[in-house]
């Protein structure tokens, strides 16, 4: 496939389609929302999970005074909560009210977890690493909330029945396609073995 090469990555998309999640904080009394599509895995043992936050954001600060923070798993059909919780600033409105989210405090952190969502992590903050124009945020899983019906074999997201949001960039929503199970051991040990 032919490309374009350019020296610059403006518009900064083409590490797009991402999950959009729903990260919340809690400090000073106050309920926090925002939408973040740069987050990551880091470790399964401990259980580690990156967030990239930019120090322009509120919930930058809530999270430098709460240490902590919870990681929200959307479906589709709550991107317009993300849009929303994404385009306003806890700076001038409580979202929460103004959005009417229904979400309860984690059971080991303040930050509450939503109701709308089918997972969440809730974390404590153990790192803070700033590149560039954001700040990654380190967090210990302290505790899942999942929601049993949205997955088979208490494992694998159902998505027959439930899409997880992805996030094409430059405010685009779309859902998972219908998935292909492909068992990269098997196909490895036949193309190998094939050739
Ligand atoms: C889909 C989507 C993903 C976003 N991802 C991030 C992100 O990963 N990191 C970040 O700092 N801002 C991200 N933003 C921007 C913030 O969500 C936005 O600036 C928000 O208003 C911040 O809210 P706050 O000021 O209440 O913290 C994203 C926005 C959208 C719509």
């Amino acid at each position: 496939m032919a490309k374009k090469v350019q020296s610059h990555v403006d518009p900064f998309y083409y590490h797009y389609p991402a999950g959009a999640t729903i990260v919340t904080s809690h400090a000073g009394g106050c309920d926090n929302a925002m939408a973040v599509a740069w987050h990551s895995a880091v470790s399964r043992e401990p259980p580690l999970y990156v967030i990239s936050i930019s120090p322009e954001r509120f919930t930058h600060g809530m999270l430098l005074e709460s240490g902590e923070f919870t990681v929200n798993f959307m479906p589709a059909d709550q991107a317009e909560l993300v849009a929303l919780v994404g385009g306003s600033s806890g700076s001038d409105v409580d979202k929460f009210d103004a959005f009417s989210i229904d979400a309860e405090p984690g059971s080991q952190v303040a930050a509450p977890i939503l109701a709308t969502a089918f997972a969440g992590y809730e974390c404590r903050v153990v790192g803070r690493h700033t590149y560039g124009d954001h700040d990654l945020f380190i967090g210990a899983i302290m505790a899942v909330q999942w929601e049993e019906s949205a997955y088979t074999d208490g494992r694998w997201l159902d998505v027959e029945r439930l899409s997880p949001i992805v996030y094409l960039g430059k405010d685009l929503y779309g859902g998972a396609t219908p998935p292909a199970l492909i068992d990269g051991d098997e196909l490895v040990r036949e193309t190998l073995g094939g050739g």
